[in-house]
């Protein structure tokens, strides 16, 4: 299958036995995957942000069999996930969906449950941000929540040094990227009807925040 990566801006991405390949997701998909068991505990569908690779949704929908798992990615990377979705062959992974979370076309997204997405806020620029956390509160249903992973900055200051060696790298390669800050994340959130419930420590100074829709 001929893959392209649009964002080679990504680093740790590349083709491992046809199939793009990251290893980070190969790190922190057991430790996410616990914690998603214990939010997205009833059946329902769960749209992903920012799929990338897909070894995320294949995983997730494997170990969580009564969840609909629907991927989704800017139209420039939404066919990158396709090889990982065909070898699983699991029937609960829709096809992916082309969403840029800028587009004012969230209305024609299946109904959801819940949403999650992973290391997606440290390379949006802060408008993309914004946009996700409209489209989210948007679609969710009241009660629903939205997990969000990756390395998040506390009030300014940096948790580790190699996130903020990360952050550092990323504003040299983009103006627009960088670690965001968890109190910026928690004002917009509220803004958009969305409470912050949960902040879990995950490993490598990562965490996953859960937001429920009032
Ligand atoms: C660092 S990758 C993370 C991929 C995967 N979630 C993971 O954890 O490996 C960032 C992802 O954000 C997506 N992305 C960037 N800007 C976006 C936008 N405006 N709308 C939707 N997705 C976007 C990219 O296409 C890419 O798949």
């Amino acid at each position: 299958m001929d893959i392209a990566i649009h964002y080679p801006l990504f680093k740790g991405w590349n083709m491992h036995k046809d199939k793009p390949f990251s290893q980070a997701c190969e790190n922190n998909k057991a430790p996410i995957l616990e914690k998603l068991a214990g939010v997205f505990n009833q059946p329902g569908t769960v749209l992903e942000i920012g799929t990338g690779t897909g070894q995320h949704a294949v995983h997730f929908a494997r170990h969580l069999p009564h969840l609909v798992w629907q991927p989704s990615d800017h139209p420039r990377n939404a066919q990158l996930c396709l090889p990982w979705l065909s070898e699983a062959a699991l029937a609960n992974i829709n096809p992916p969906l082309a969403l840029d979370v800028m587009a004012d076309d969230w209305h024609r997204l299946p109904a959801i449950q819940g949403a999650f997405s992973a290391n997606t806020a440290h390379i949006m620029a802060w408008e993309e941000v914004e946009a996700m956390f409209r489209g989210v509160a948007r679609i969710l249903p009241t009660g629903g929540r939205f997990c969000l992973y990756g390395p998040f900055h506390y009030s300014g200051q940096h948790t580790s040094e190699s996130n903020e060696r990360f952050d550092r790298s990323l504003r040299m390669q983009a103006e627009h990227m960088g670690i965001r800050d968890m109190q910026d994340l928690e004002r917009l959130g509220r803004s958009a009807g969305l409470v912050l419930d949960e902040d879990f420590g995950m490993p490598a100074n990562n965490r996953l925040l859960v937001w429920r829709k009032a």
